[in-house]
């Protein structure tokens, strides 16, 4: 069977050929009718070639997602599930990041919080939240009683900073979520609050966005052992950063955990 290389090459001769109007070389037929032949041909291996990669890329989305199944879905520990992201390799933001950002927090909290990837102050210190959106973060928290030293957990959707800051794509959102999957898994929180919209469509398939749907309780089950939770959106901190007007319906949100925290938990 003839590579596509060798294929082109025979089909780049043929044009040649056919272009200086050595067409007999075809057939007895005008000029034309071949050159639609070549281009049909050319065009075929295109497409063929382009098939190809969107399989190859296709195969290697669906093993990395095996992968991170198998190696998020056997951590029995938090320990192990950080060691397990620490051998993945299916992510490609992994091979730009300096550290793999996993968690901060209490383990033991009944409230987690789930950001959307690290920045640069989060890479270079290896801890979620930590540049200025997070100082922002931990004011309110602190204003509604809640810190990471005494009573919230808080992780992000993806583990390895994506470059420049940018959102991260659905194909790294989705080959990562088994880790989120497992890490909510061993938290087992009661609470889980999705901080901006990346967030909230790694656990949800909303038709609205952030916008409209932030202060409304969702309920989750967990994909591995249907871990149940209640969850609610509200905005990104980093976008309150940039829409200071915001904040009142922040404050508005976190006041509502809070409280339903405190009814259904008792002393928080
Ligand atoms: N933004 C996030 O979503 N997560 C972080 O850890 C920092 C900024």
């Amino acid at each position: 069977m003839k590579s596509n290389s060798d294929l082109k090459s025979l089909i780049d001769t043929l044009k040649f050929l056919s272009d200086i109007g050595e067409v007999d070389v075809l057939e007895a037929e005008p000029v034309k009718r071949n050159k639609a032949v070549l281009v049909e041909a050319a065009n075929s291996i295109n497409t063929s070639e382009s098939n190809d990669i969107k399989l190859l890329e296709k195969v290697s989305k669906t093993e990395a997602r095996r992968k991170a199944e198998e190696l998020a879905y056997n951590a029995r520990t938090l320990e192990e599930l950080y060691k397990a992201l620490l051998s993945f390799e299916g992510c490609s933001l992994k091979s730009t990041a300096i550290h793999t950002v996993f968690s901060d927090g209490v383990s033991s909290s009944k409230i987690m919080f789930v950001g959307e990837a690290p920045g640069a102050e989060e890479d270079k210190l290896g801890k979620p939240f930590v540049g200025q959106s997070g100082q922002l973060l931990d004011k309110f928290l602190e204003w509604a009683g809640f810190s990471r030293s005494k009573n919230i957990y808080i992780s992000n959707t993806i583990p390895w900073r994506p470059p420049g800051n940018r959102q991260p794509t659905s194909e790294e959102t989705y080959i990562c979520r088994p880790f989120l999957e497992r890490h909510i898994e061993l938290i087992r929180p009661k609470f889980l609050v999705m901080l901006g919209g990346t967030a909230l469509k790694t656990f949800h398939n909303p038709k609205e966005g952030i916008v409209t749907l932030r202060g409304n309780w969702m309920p989750y089950t967990t994909e591995n052992e249907g871990v149940s939770v209640e969850t609610m959106p509200i905005f990104h901190p980093a976008f309150l950063l940039r829409s200071p007007g915001q904040k009142k319906l922040f404050w508005r949100d976190l006041l509502q955990i809070r409280l339903k925290a405190e009814a259904e938990l008792g002393d928080v």
